[in-house]
């Protein structure tokens, strides 16, 4: 078994990284060029974002060739070499597993629409229903029906994504078989780490019926056979190697479910990517609207999959960032008056909390979202879909621009700024995505003389060196405080009396606050880490927090 929480994974979204070939694009050559930088953070993974062949309708997650790097990408050796580099630097590979769907580019796909019978049995074909209407009612999470006509025939291919990612039918024994070969072909190569994309919708109801507007989603997301499908895949490939770590990206899906998928004794994964933290900016529960975020509502969420995950021997991978998700500075921090503070108070409530952190890459330095400043700056195919929709639904075009421009997943997707130079130093040629911002934000001047990087090279390392952290429980703490998410982190030390205890305290907000200790905490303590250099060794009854203050303090 692995030692989770020592653990730090580190994202790189190659596509955005750094170009080395002048195309615009980020490649595997670049991410070798850039490996001082890399070791200097001193993570123990890196997930990179899938770089398998593929038409590149939704960035990757359409794999049209599993056991290839696509050539916009670079070539085997230049993986191999970038695999033995970071090998040697101590780092492990996490690739990105997309086995719910493949692109309609497949061979399998392809061999489908041609006739073959065996190949129509990977996918989830239906006819039309007696109507004419198509076989559900079922809308793709990327806008418009899950249903597309395949090919000339009668029938309809099911796509919970976009209309080129055709859904695989995992009851499908032989499916399931050629989704083992791709991991076990990965793991012959030496890769230990995998994510396995939106894993837990693989097992729709065998009989697929129309939904009644609010179960839809149950319909396909965490049904019994999900567990019974990763098992098998456990058994059959990276289970077979005890130093493989592997992540499942849940979509909606609950802590009971991610208990089980996560708790060693299940046999199915080692850890879970959960969203419900992310979704206090949501209006009703809906991604395409704006407003502030909720933070208690945010403090609960954490509150309760911290306790119960811990409770119930199930792990998470803790994190805010991703390449779905806008930078969760620009969303829950302050980036114009308080970057520096606010970027690491939000890193210090995620990395101590207890799981596994993940960084994405430009969150080390303090990227924010970039200022476009209009539709046509956006390449993803859900924002354009998004952005149609909203005006469809009677919204005018600045309205729906501000609300795709807040939640839009290019936020993220921006390339690295390296410098403050033009491209931000990311590419020789056109990025295939414009970055903004670079004068202010840009690696250089982080290492230079900004604070944010070496913030996280401390919360890297107490990771490492600290047992409460690394393996202790979870408390929650203050929890009706309206401008601290405080929590005690506690682990029994042997040998000694007491366990130990370190509280920590994150100032969500940009004024100064008092805030209350509880009196079992007061006295004695040690300042374990701070973003404004804290250095006190007793704490009372009140402690006046500075602007997006964080501070650890062992009791
Ligand atoms: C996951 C990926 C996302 C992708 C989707 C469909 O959510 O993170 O980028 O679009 O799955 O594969």
């Amino acid at each position: 078994m692995q030692d989770l929480g020592k653990k730090v994974i580190y994202q790189i979204y190659t596509k955005s990284f750094y170009d080395s070939n002048g195309d615009g694009i980020g490649d595997l050559r670049g991410i070798i060029e850039k490996l001082d930088y890399i070791e200097k953070l001193n993570v123990d993974m890196i997930w990179f974002n899938p770089f398998f062949v593929s038409p590149q309708n939704d960035n990757g997650y359409d794999i049209s060739d599993y056991y290839q790097i696509d050539p916009l990408f670079g070539t085997m050796e230049d993986f191999e070499e970038l695999q033995s580099k970071l090998e040697k630097l101590g780092i492990d590979v996490m690739l990105d597993m997309v086995l719910n769907h493949c692109s309609t580019e497949h061979e399998w796909f392809k061999k489908a629409l041609a006739g073959d019978k065996e190949h129509q049995k990977y996918f989830y074909l239906r006819p039309a229903k007696e109507d004419g209407s198509l076989p559900t009612n079922w809308v793709s999470k990327f806008g418009g029906p899950a249903w597309e006509r395949f090919g000339n025939t009668e029938l309809y291919y099911l796509h919970l994504y976009d209309k080129t990612q055709a859904d695989l039918d995992w009851h499908n024994q032989k499916t399931r078989d050629e989704l083992v070969n791709v991991v076990d072909f990965w793991c012959k190569k030496g890769v230990r780490g995998f994510r396995f994309d939106v894993i837990n919708v693989i097992g729709k109801a065998r009989e697929l019926v129309d939904s009644n507007g609010e179960n839809e989603r149950a319909l396909y997301t965490d049904t019994p056979v999900v567990h019974d499908y990763l098992k098998e895949l456990n058994q059959k490939s990276f289970g077979k190697y005890p130093d493989s770590i592997t992540v499942g990206e849940m979509s909606s899906t609950s802590v009971e479910n991610c208990i089980k998928y996560s708790n060693p004794k299940e046999h199915e994964l080692s850890m879970v990517f959960t969203f419900h933290h992310l979704k206090v900016d949501y209006l009703d529960g809906k991604k395409w609207t704006k407003i502030p975020f909720d933070f208690m509502k945010l403090k609960q969420i954490l509150t309760k999959w911290q306790l119960q995950m811990a409770t119930n021997g199930g792990w998470s991978s803790v994190f805010w960032n991703n390449h779905d998700q806008p930078f969760a500075l620009s969303r829950f921090g302050d980036p114009v008056n308080h970057r520096e503070k606010s970027a690491e108070m939000l890193a210090t409530a995620i990395h101590l909390l207890r799981g596994t952190p993940c960084i994405y890459q430009g969150e080390e330095i303090g990227m924010i979202d970039p200022e476009y400043d209009g539709i046509e700056d956006y390449v993803d195919v859900e924002a354009i879909n998004a952005y149609g929709e909203l005006l469809a639904q009677g919204y005018d075009e600045a309205q729906a621009f501000d609300i795709v421009k807040s939640k839009a997943r290019d936020n993220s997707r921006v390339p690295m700024h390296w410098t403050r130079g033009k491209n931000a130093g990311f590419s020789h040629g056109t990025p295939w995505l414009r970055p903004t911002d670079q004068e202010r934000i840009n690696v250089e001047d982080e290492l230079a003389h900004g604070e944010i990087f070496a913030y996280y090279q401390k919360l890297i390392a107490l990771r490492k060196n600290d047992d409460v952290i690394a393996c202790g429980g979870f408390l929650p703490l203050l929890e009706d405080d309206e401008k601290v998410f405080a929590y005690v982190r506690t682990l029994e030390a042997s040998g000694k009396a007491n366990a130990r205890k370190i509280l920590v305290l994150n100032n969500f907000f940009g004024e100064k606050y008092e805030v209350r200790i509880p009196d079992e905490f007061c006295g004695k303590c040690r300042v374990v880490i701070s973003n404004y250099e804290r250095d006190f060794c007793y704490l009372g009854e009140v402690l006046s927090l500075e602007p997006y203050e964080a501070l650890a303090v062992e009791i």
